[in-house]
């Protein structure tokens, strides 16, 4: 299932209560993390690119079920500040990409001033997005790292004050696209600032509920040969990277999950791209997982 952002939900904003309750959990410090209490993630502050221009608090209820980033940043609007995030823990991390069969993210999400008295995200130069993070590299140790891979793949669910990935261009005439069950990404990519190849894949519209398995897109990557199956997954996370704020803004998620399982890839059909020439050859064992799958 999947939602967009909608006037109604700066509306239903508006209503909400500052305080939370004492059974919530409040991390405030640069890199403060609390574990799922079934253990399958980690929530995470990494407030990686503090410029001391603002601050940040992320709190989670006693369930685990719920989690909101209240921050704001003053100064320097291309840099991210912060990546508040939950990160999927799993064993079978690092994985590698020919042995990966689903990669499945649930949350739903808003984004909002903190202060009833803001009208919109715009009227204090709100810039951020809403993504998956994700770190593959041939070797497997390099890989259980957000600095050291080669690689780091995104996927961009939402994009506030004009935020765009890497290598974005309006201009880009047809650049490579691939459905999901509900919308079409379109893949861009360059290199990030550490050196790492970065392939970003941007959602449509701005989406505030997405129930998904996402590793096709990892899968489109070697079926286009843009990277090798043979590069592991070592991590995944989802949240928000914060640019810029003149004051507070909540991001709020719920009904949150990352699992992942090994085994067979999924080769799915879902693009609009052209046929690649591995395409012969993917057909058949396409047809093959549709008939042991039914
Ligand atoms: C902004 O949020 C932080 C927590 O992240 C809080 O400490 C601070 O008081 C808030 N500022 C205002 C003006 O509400
Ligand atoms: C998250 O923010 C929403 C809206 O401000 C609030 O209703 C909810 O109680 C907050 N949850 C937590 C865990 O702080
Ligand atoms: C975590 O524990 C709370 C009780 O403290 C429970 O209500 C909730 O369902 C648990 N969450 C998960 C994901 O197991
Ligand atoms: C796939 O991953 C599983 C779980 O880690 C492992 O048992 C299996 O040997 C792997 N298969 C291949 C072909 O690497
Ligand atoms: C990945 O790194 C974390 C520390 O950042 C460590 O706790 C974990 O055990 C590592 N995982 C593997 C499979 O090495
Ligand atoms: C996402 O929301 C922002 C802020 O409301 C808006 O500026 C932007 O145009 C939206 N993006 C899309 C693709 O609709
Ligand atoms: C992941 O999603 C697929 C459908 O896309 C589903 O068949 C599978 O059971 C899900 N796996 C997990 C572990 O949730
Ligand atoms: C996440 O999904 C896994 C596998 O389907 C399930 O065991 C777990 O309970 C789910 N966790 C939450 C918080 O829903
Ligand atoms: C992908 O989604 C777009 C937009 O919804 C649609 O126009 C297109 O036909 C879809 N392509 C495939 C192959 O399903």
């Amino acid at each position: 299932m999947l939602r967009l952002f909608a006037p109604i939900f700066l509306a239903a904003a508006l209503v909400h209560s500052k305080s939370s309750s004492p059974a919530n959990t409040l991390l405030c410090g640069q890199y403060d993390t609390h574990w799922s209490n079934d253990s399958q993630f980690t929530f995470n502050t990494n407030e990686w690119g503090d410029d001391g221009s603002g601050s940040q608090c992320i709190s989670i209820n006693k369930a685990n079920t719920e989690f909101n980033a209240t921050w704001e940043w003053n100064n320097n609007p291309t840099l991210v500040h912060a990546f508040p995030n939950i990160k999927l823990q799993s064993d079978l991390l690092p994985l590698q990409l020919s042995n990966l069969s689903h990669l499945n993210i649930s949350a739903s999400w808003s984004m909002t001033p903190s202060s009833s008295s803001v009208d919109s995200l715009d009227a204090i130069d709100a810039q951020a997005n809403v993504i998956v993070d994700m770190f593959l590299d041939t070797d497997p140790v390099t890989a259980n790292s957000t600095t050291l891979p080669k690689y780091e793949v995104m996927i961009w669910m939402a994009a506030f004050g004009g935020k765009r990935p890497i290598g974005f261009s309006s201009s880009i005439k047809h650049p490579p696209t691939h459905n999901l069950s509900e919308a079409q990404f379109t893949l861009y990519s360059g290199a990030n600032n550490n050196g790492q190849f970065v392939y970003s894949w941007l959602a449509p519209d701005n989406i505030t509920s997405f129930d998904d398995d996402i590793s096709p897109l990892l899968h489109y990557l070697w079926q286009h040969k843009k990277i090798s199956e043979s590069n592991y997954l070592g991590i995944v996370q989802f949240g928000t990277e914060t640019f810029h704020s003149s004051s507070n803004v909540t991001f709020s998620a719920q009904d949150f999950n990352l699992t992942v399982a090994s085994g067979k890839p999924i080769v799915d059909s879902g693009g609009a791209a052209a046929l690649p020439s591995l395409g012969f050859l993917l057909l058949p064992v396409s047809f093959l997982i549709l008939m042991t799958c039914s």
